[in-house]
């Protein structure tokens, strides 16, 4: 029997010279799948655009690549400060739910496939695994906006796919997420002679955006649509994961960090998150097509970078 990998490698044949059009082309995801695109598909014609080359809120921005053609389109672009959407829903709703209607507007024009990456946000603490099936509750307005976005777009064609993705890492010094943060903070607080931290126990399946992009290919190859969930295997705190990625950057005695719970945290954030939202890649099983890694294997192979040794010396 053919392992995984090479039988993604027939699959990925049928990406070969197809155009792919990224938006939000300077974000942690985009800027993955630009990389596994260069990997893994023979001569990908690739137009990642930037909020400056594309304004995905405001339709006109779209007219100058009228005659582009896009057999893809991986919509990347997005307000994903669910803070700032708390505090600002119109800025959100331009960004994510404009957003998403001048996307399906253009697909149609250039009969073009949409890939949507959806946030585990749409969810909220459920006693279970979440898969496809689970109906879901947003706690927070940038929740809700995903979610419009998503109905927007499964709704408007039978041509598109959302996938629900676990929090991110990757992208290095782009990395505005957790790890990004945590990283750099320890760092800092290193360089000034601190020697500990408090870090929350929220739970979630921290996911390398590679792990993603290159998942999400596999998808496209198939062509795959509707709804699938995709994570990392296992799930951890914040608190579990900070002390995971400190042994692995091997600064265990020049730093250390302690619990603190989740729910006196979650008082300064102007958003609710939930506390533990764990996604099973049950679709993803049962086609055979989750090629998602242990949280731990992709963290480690993610902080040998150069970026965080320099961090570090
Ligand atoms: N981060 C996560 O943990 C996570 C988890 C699951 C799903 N997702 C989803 O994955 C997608 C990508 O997330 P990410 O973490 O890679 O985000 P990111 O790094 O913040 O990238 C998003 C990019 O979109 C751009 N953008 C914002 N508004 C735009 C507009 N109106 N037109 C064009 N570009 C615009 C931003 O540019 P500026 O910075 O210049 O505004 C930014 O470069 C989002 O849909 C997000 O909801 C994220």
């Amino acid at each position: 029997m053919k392992s995984a990998f090479s039988q993604d490698q027939d699959y990925l044949k049928n990406l070969s010279n197809k155009k792919f059009l990224i938006t939000g082309g300077n974000g942690m995801l985009a800027s993955s799948f630009l990389n596994q695109l260069k990997i893994n598909i023979q001569n990908p014609k690739t137009y990642c655009f930037n909020k400056l080359e594309l304004n995905v809120s405001n339709f006109d921005s779209f007219t100058k690549y009228v005659n582009l053609k896009p057999d893809f389109i991986i919509h990347c672009a997005a307000l994903v400060d669910a803070d700032l959407c708390e505090k600002n829903k119109e800025d959100g709703k331009s960004n994510i739910v404009d957003g998403a209607k001048n996307i399906m507007k253009y697909a149609k024009i250039n009969n073009s496939k949409v890939f949507y990456p959806q946030s585990f946000l749409i969810y909220s603490d459920i006693n279970r695994m979440v898969d496809e099936n689970t109906t879901p509750n947003p706690l927070s307005i940038y929740g809700d906006l995903k979610l419009e976005a998503e109905n927007i777009i499964l709704d408007s064609s039978e041509n598109t796919i959302s996938v629900r993705m676990g929090g991110f890492f990757g992208g290095d010094e782009k990395d505005n997420n957790f790890i990004g943060k945590v990283t750099a903070h320890i760092s800092k607080l290193i360089k000034q002679g601190k020697k500990e931290m408090a870090i929350g126990d929220r739970v979630w399946q921290p996911t390398f955006t590679d792990d993603l992009a290159y998942n999400s290919l596999v998808l496209l190859a198939n062509n795959k649509n509707g709804k699938y969930n995709m994570a990392s295997h296992g799930s951890c705190s914040f608190f579990e994961l900070t002390k995971e990625l400190i042994k692995i950057l091997n600064i265990e005695d020049r730093f250390t960090v302690s619990r603190i719970s989740a729910k006196i945290l979650s008082k300064r954030e102007v958003a609710r998150r939930p506390l533990s939202v764990i996604m099973n890649n049950s679709r993803l099983k049962q086609e055979n097509l989750d090629r998602q890694r242990d949280w731990k294997i992709s963290l480690k192979e993610y902080l040998t970078k150069p970026y965080f040794k320099k961090l570090f010396t």
